[in-house]
């Protein structure tokens, strides 16, 4: 949550402070600001509160030169989203400005510290409290920002990146990192500072990823400069290249990116599978379980700990490891299991299930599993993010960035990888038969061809949205595989129409939820021929006798179903462990359509952030 951007180099700090906010909105869009340092050494910051637009319109006609700076997008925590609350945070004399993205834990003790020895306080944010602290540092012990930089990180308790800069020193841009993601982007005499690589691609496809407890000293025209925090060693620069187009992060003539990345999905599912499964679809690879077999061998338990949409993706992969592979496996939300009192062995394998790599309870959750001395396993989809660097072993899901709020393509690569890394530790043990192995895997490979054919249904679900966008409740009901649908589709339409939805297992609703079933209350019911379809039906009785309304997902073909439900969805046949990759495309656009019908914002929706780097 909150990105943040700086530049130091020849051209227009504010042009690239701009752009890269936009790219970084996805993280936080409550308010957003730019410091820039002009040639005359003026510091002009501009912050205003709403989007990074709201920003632009409100620095038209500022003095905007200058060739170094800083700038944030916010995502509230400390504070509500205002102009004062908004970053750049500027130390008392207006000497320092500072960006951040985290939360600093002990900014009440050190803010009553400082307000004891006579500093004052504009914002309620915890970074305001952090650069007032530099500050201090560098008036009590006469030393550059770099020096006081350093020696904060060491009295500051929480999360942080932050960029730094000092109006007296225009040459510099002092960045550091705990916890929270920080690339810098080196250019021909220029760098970039970004929470993700993305404001960086267009510029320069050489990236340095700073650790944890580090922190970079950039001045303009000399090589960058990585030092360890607490021992002050130079840290061993290691420039990664990018291997990212700028296409990707555009919306590609699509009016939203949840959209363009619904309809990306047969291509990222493809990305996803390539090479991975041979063309006869007798064999499965994935480096990252191949190298270390014999864990997988041997354990006698997976935990997959995962937050959000990743959640439900990993109840799928329960079933999937579970049919296949016959390892017991228990699923967590990340935010309980770090503060829980896990039996955790030596044997256990701990799988990290994250989208961004960078969501702060998985990442603690993985530490946790880690120090208990499980082996710690990532499936992430942003290449080179925190999950992927702190694991043992791991693997991506490949389905390139995924900017809208909702998660739609990432939902179907990570449900991919579980079932290709199910088949493979399958295979391992013996647990699945070569011909089940291949019938599934194939089936795998014509899931692209598969939700081609289910974007057929997209202007009947349009017509569909249309009906139901007045609905003030939703009920989505499902049973096995794709029970994790139902809350899927459930969270989907909350989270960008702000139609309260629940998710449940169909059986489960006759003890309690039924209750709310009547005219106004739609279901949304995924029943898909499997080994409980008959169940489902009944389930659908249930809710038609009650007067629901019932939209069903169904196979292809299905006529028992279709005469009982109100409006009737199809998707191909497919291996029942696969039915979740084809179920989530309706839902998808069900969503999609509602939220658009009710005029939301749906790439940003309200209260949101795609990568949450706080707890
Ligand atoms: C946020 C996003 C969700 C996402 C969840 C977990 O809430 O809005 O779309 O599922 O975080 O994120 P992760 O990056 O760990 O998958």
């Amino acid at each position: 949550m909150c990105g943040i951007v700086g530049y130091i180099g020849q051209r227009r700090a504010y042009d690239i402070l701009i752009q890269g906010l936009h790219r970084l909105e996805y993280r936080g869009y409550d308010s957003s600001g730019v410091a820039i340092i002009n040639e005359e050494g003026s510091l002009n910051i501009y912050k205003s509160k709403g989007k990074v637009e709201a920003l632009e319109h409100y620095a038209e006609n500022k003095d905007l030169s200058g060739n170094i700076g800083i700038a944030h997008t916010r995502w509230a925590t400390h504070g509500e989203p205002n102009d004062i609350n908004a970053h750049p945070h500027c130390s008392e004399s207006g000497r320092i400005a500072m960006v951040h993205n985290g939360t600093i834990e002990n900014y009440s003790v050190l803010k009553e510290a400082l307000s004891n020895k006579g500093y004052t306080f504009v914002s309620q944010t915890d970074t305001e409290v952090a650069v007032q602290l530099i500050e201090y540092i560098m008036q009590t012990n006469n030393c550059s920002a770099f020096e006081a930089v350093k020696e904060a990180t060491k009295r500051i308790v929480g999360a942080y990146a932050i960029a730094v800069v000092d109006r007296q020193n225009p040459n510099t841009i002092i960045a550091a990192r705990q916890s929270s993601p920080l690339v810098i982007g080196v250019g021909e005499d220029e760098y970039f500072i970004a929470s993700d690589a993305t404001p960086i691609i267009e510029y320069t496809n050489k990236v340095v990823y700073l650790n944890d407890g580090e922190i970079a000293v950039i001045n303009r025209g000399e090589e960058l400069k990585v030092y360890d925090c607490k021992s002050a060693d130079e840290s061993k620069i290691e420039i990664t290249e990018l291997q990212m187009s700028i296409e990707e992060l555009e919306k590609g003539g699509y009016p939203h990116f949840m959209l363009k990345e619904i309809f990306e999905q047969p291509r990222t599912l493809a990305d996803c599978i390539s090479g991975r499964i041979s063309a006869d679809g007798k064999q499965v690879t994935l480096s990252g379980i191949i190298e270390h077999k014999d864990i997988f061998l041997n354990t006698n338990r997976i935990i997959i700990v995962a937050c959000g949409t990743s959640w439900h993706a990993a109840l799928i992969g329960k079933h999937l490891i579970e049919d296949f592979c016959r390892i017991p496996v228990v699923v967590e939300y990340a935010s309980e299991f770090r503060y829980s009192n896990p039996v955790i062995t030596k044997g256990d394998v701990l799988i990290a299930l994250s989208q961004s790599g960078e969501t702060a309870d998985t990442l603690a959750a993985l530490e946790k599993a880690k120090s208990a001395g499980a082996f710690v396993f990532g499936i992430c989809n942003v290449i080179g993010s925190s999950i992927p660097r702190a694991t043992d072993s791991g693997c991506y899901i490949h389905v390139g960035p995924e900017i809208g709020v909702a998660s739609t393509k990432a939902f179907t690569g990570q449900v991919t990888v579980l079932a290709m890394m199910s088949l493979l530790i399958g295979q391992m043990k013996g647990t699945i038969s070569d011909s089940k192995l291949q019938e599934i895997a194939s089936d795998i490979r014509r899931v692209p061809t598969l939700i081609k054919e289910i974007f057929k249904l997209n202007d009947q679900i349009q017509e569909l949205a249309k009906i139901f966008t007045y609905a003030h409740n939703f009920l989505y009901l499902g049973r096995g595989y794709n029970y994790p649908s139902a809350l899927e589709g459930a969270l989907k339409l909350k989270e960008i129409s702000y139609i309260h939805a629940e998710g449940y297992p169909a059986a489960e609703m006759k003890h309690g939820t039924i209750a709310l079933i009547d005219n106004d209350m739609p279901s949304v019911v995924i029943a898909i021929k499997d080994n409980v379809y008959e169940k489902t039906v009944s389930n659908i009785q249930q809710v038609k006798a009650r007067g629901g309304k019932v939209v069903a997902i169904v196979t292809e073909g299905d006529t028992i179903v279709s005469q009982m439900a109100d409006y009737v969805l199809e998707v191909p046949q497919i291996s029942e462990c696969l039915t979740p990759l084809l179920t989530a495309i309706p839902l998808q656009l069900l969503a999609y359509y509602i939220a658009v019908n009710k005029g939301r914002n749906v790439d940003q929706p309200r209260n949101l952030a795609k990568s949450v780097t706080v707890e």
